[in-house]
């Protein structure tokens, strides 16, 4: 018997995209864009969204856009599709990141429900946590979320955690000193109203004790009052096997992952990415002879509800159809 599939319609399509869109990215920059063809959804990265000072090799970028590929992906099969999704289709499209194809319709894994609803809840938490260990089980689940994306989680000893933290503060200060930094900044986190860049209620107060490298937002960071943050917190290293495009694609859907396992376990995140923004730092964030490259370090720990950041409508991330 034949059996004919019918693809999700393009508003259901295009709703997906809306939740895509949901996804964390670097300092709120929200480098994507998505053209819909029938059942394919293309993801592009947007060059005139890098941030070239922090970023000149567009590796936040692509873990940006690997975050809101793996944010699509979930809310296509939430639908109730299944769908495959093809890294760098197109050799003369560098900019087509990812091409995510909807095909029949299929149950709704209880996996797939779980992270579905922590879309909405996940949000950059830069408040103190409580001082409360992680349950060993929920750590373990993170480091899962990201194996399931080919990615590397290792949750830090307490001497490796205060090398990283010292690490990654001392990052912080290095990059406060390059050209273009502050010029930068401003771009991406400055007062207003807006729908891009880091939110001024989304910044939180700096450690009073130190110990918590919080990013430094230039302008926005001005008035934040300084409390003590939890003491001993719980840092992890997002890592991969190799170091080219394919694999900051795969770090970021990992990244979203991962952050998305934890919310659903009533975790909140903070991703950490000085460190990994300075390759002398970078290098020393993993273990030489695992071969593995660092992506990304995470604070993870019980927070207050953190508030949600803008996002750009979908009228300027979806792109015109392809010409026929
Ligand atoms: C690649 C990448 C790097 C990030 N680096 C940092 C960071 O160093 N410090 C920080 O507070 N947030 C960092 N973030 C979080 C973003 O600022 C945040 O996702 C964005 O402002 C949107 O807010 P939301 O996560 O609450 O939706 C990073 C996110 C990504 C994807």
């Amino acid at each position: 018997m034949n059996t004919t599939t019918v693809p999700p319609s393009r508003r259901v399509l295009a709703d997906c995209v809306r939740t895509a869109t949901a996804a964390p990215s670097l300092h709120n920059s929200q480098p994507w864009r998505f053209r819909l063809d029938g059942p394919v959804v293309d993801v592009y990265a947007d060059p005139a969204r890098r941030l070239e000072v922090i970023d000149p090799a567009g590796r936040e970028q692509l873990i940006s856009v690997g975050a809101a590929v793996l944010t699509l992906r979930l809310a296509i099969e939430q639908a109730g599709y299944r769908c495959e999704t093809t890294p760098f289709p197109s050799p003369a499209e560098p900019e087509l990141v990812a091409r995510v194809v909807a095909g029949a319709p299929t149950a709704v894994s209880a996996t797939t429900e779980a992270l579905a609803a922590a879309i909405p809840h996940r949000h950059t938490n830069r408040w103190p946590f409580a001082q409360l260990p992680v349950p060993p089980e929920a750590l373990r689940r993170l480091v899962d979320a990201a194996r399931h994306e080919g990615a590397v989680l290792t949750i830090a000893t307490p001497a490796g955690r205060d090398r990283i933290l010292a690490m990654a503060a001392e990052a912080g200060r290095r990059l406060q000193g390059g050209p273009g930094y502050h010029a930068e900044l401003d771009r991406w986190a400055g007062q207003g109203v807006r729908h891009d860049g880091v939110a001024p209620w989304a910044v939180g107060p700096w450690d009073a004790l130190e110990a918590v490298p919080v990013r430094d937002f230039g302008e926005l960071s001005e008035l934040r009052p300084a409390e003590p943050f939890e003491p001993y917190p719980t840092i992890l290293v997002l890592a991969t096997a190799g170091d080219a495009r394919p694999d900051w694609l795969r770090a970021g859907q990992a990244l979203q992952r991962v952050l998305l396992t934890a919310t659903w376990q009533n975790l909140a995140t903070t991703p950490i990415s000085q460190p990994v923004e300075v390759p002398q730092a970078r290098r020393l964030l993993t273990d030489p002879a695992t071969g593995l490259s660092a992506q990304m370090v995470l604070r993870v720990g019980y927070g207050k509800v953190a508030g949600r950041s803008p996002r750009r409508p979908l009228s300027e991330v979806l792109l015109p159809d392809r010409a026929r």
